[in-house]
């Protein structure tokens, strides 16, 4: 379902200027859809959450507003992310944990606290990347702002995964063509992917944002897309979508995280994601739907395996349609423009 916006919102946002913009960079994520999250988790005392995004933290501190005494774990792969948890777990210190660590890595934290399956009242999953992760040239998932093409939400030196720079070197033009096409719905993938490897042939590595961007530009020509909000997008954007989750590997892990919940959450438990984009909601919705099945997409299967064949869960949708944010907070967040929300309970 594509988001349809109001003319109001449209034009407010083409009157943002420019410092309002920079001003949206004060808090450092701004959470989507923060109330209906922390009312839909039905927080209360002796309730554990598992926040599998923590990012900056904006849904967690609601939760601890509505209910002090609930107790989250904070999940996040990203190290900033996790030093923005310990943080925050100075002023709540019986009542938040902080976990780095990527979904498929969760069981083994979980065991390390003692919390067995079947045993939480709530999740969290907020997906894709943060405002720390996009507005930061220095992470390599911006295209307006020059860095090197990293794009990996763990970009630590200890972190063994490939940056987009590294893949972009060797990777395989019809892999190229295939992952831009899939990952990116990007129309023009073999063109993309053949200037690449020319430009392999010439010596010519794709090493910053920049780089990737203009060689991106030059293929597609002058190209007037848009974005739902009708604001000029670049012809980039859906490759740079494609590369992130390649190198994240992305849609393997919301598959796992959906098991996960379905492993983890007690009966009558609440899973609450937010998706951003159309292949995250598919499989959420096969999930919710009950038509689980191995992976979710043709990268490997994550290094913890989890039994696939445990999971006989049966899952009530709280809404007939997926929950949209209001006109006034995309126009106040415009990053929450295309997100959508759904609310299920674990009924066995
Ligand atoms: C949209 S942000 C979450 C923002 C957060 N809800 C807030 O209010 O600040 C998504 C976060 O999820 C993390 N993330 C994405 N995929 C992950 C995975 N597979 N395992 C752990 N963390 C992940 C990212 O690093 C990022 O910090």
């Amino acid at each position: 379902m594509l988001r349809t916006c109001s003319r109001r919102v449209i034009s407010r946002l083409f009157s943002i200027s420019q410092s309002a913009a920079l001003a949206e960079e004060t808090p450092p994520h701004v959470p989507v859809m923060v109330d209906l999250v922390a009312e839909h988790l039905q927080l209360s005392e002796g309730k554990t959450i598992v926040d599998m995004t923590f990012g900056a933290g904006g849904h967690t501190k609601k939760m601890f507003e509505v209910c002090p005494e609930v107790k989250v774990i904070a999940l996040d792969r990203d190290p900033v992310a996790f030093e923005y948890a310990q943080n925050l777990a100075a002023d709540h210190p019986l009542n938040l944990t902080p976990l780095l660590g990527k979904f498929s890595e969760l069981p083994i934290l979980l065991n390390g606290l003692d919390i067995s399956p079947g045993s939480l009242d709530g999740m969290l999953l907020d997906l894709g990347c943060s405002s720390m992760q996009m507005n930061h040239g220095h992470r390599g998932f911006s295209i307006s702002r020059e860095g090197p093409l990293d794009m990996r939400m763990d970009s630590s030196p200890k972190n063994p995964d490939p940056t987009v720079a590294e893949v972009l070197a060797h990777i395989e033009e019809d892999e190229l063509a295939k992952t831009l096409k899939i990952y990116g719905e990007e129309r023009q993938a073999k063109k993309i992917a053949r200037a690449v490897v020319e430009a392999r042939y010439a010596g010519i590595y794709m090493r910053t944002t920049k780089e990737l961007s203009e060689l991106v530009a030059e293929v597609c020509g002058i190209d007037h897309r848009q974005d739902k909000l009708q604001r000029h997008a670049h012809s980039a954007t859906k490759v740079f979508q494609a590369l992130r989750i390649l190198v994240n590997n992305e849609l393997n892990e919301i598959n796992y995280a959906m098991l996960l919940a379905s492993r983890y959450l007690k009966k009558g438990g609440r899973l609450l994601v937010l998706t951003f984009h159309s292949l995250e909601d598919k499989i959420v919705k096969r999930h919710l739907f009950g038509h689980v099945s191995g992976f979710a997409a043709n990268v490997e299967a994550p290094k913890y395996s989890l039994d696939m064949q445990e999971p006989n869960t049966c899952w009530h949708q709280l809404h007939k349609h997926v929950i949209i944010p209001s006109d006034d907070e995309v126009y106040e967040n415009p990053r929450s423009r295309s997100a959508k929300l759904r609310v299920a309970e674990k009924v066995k």
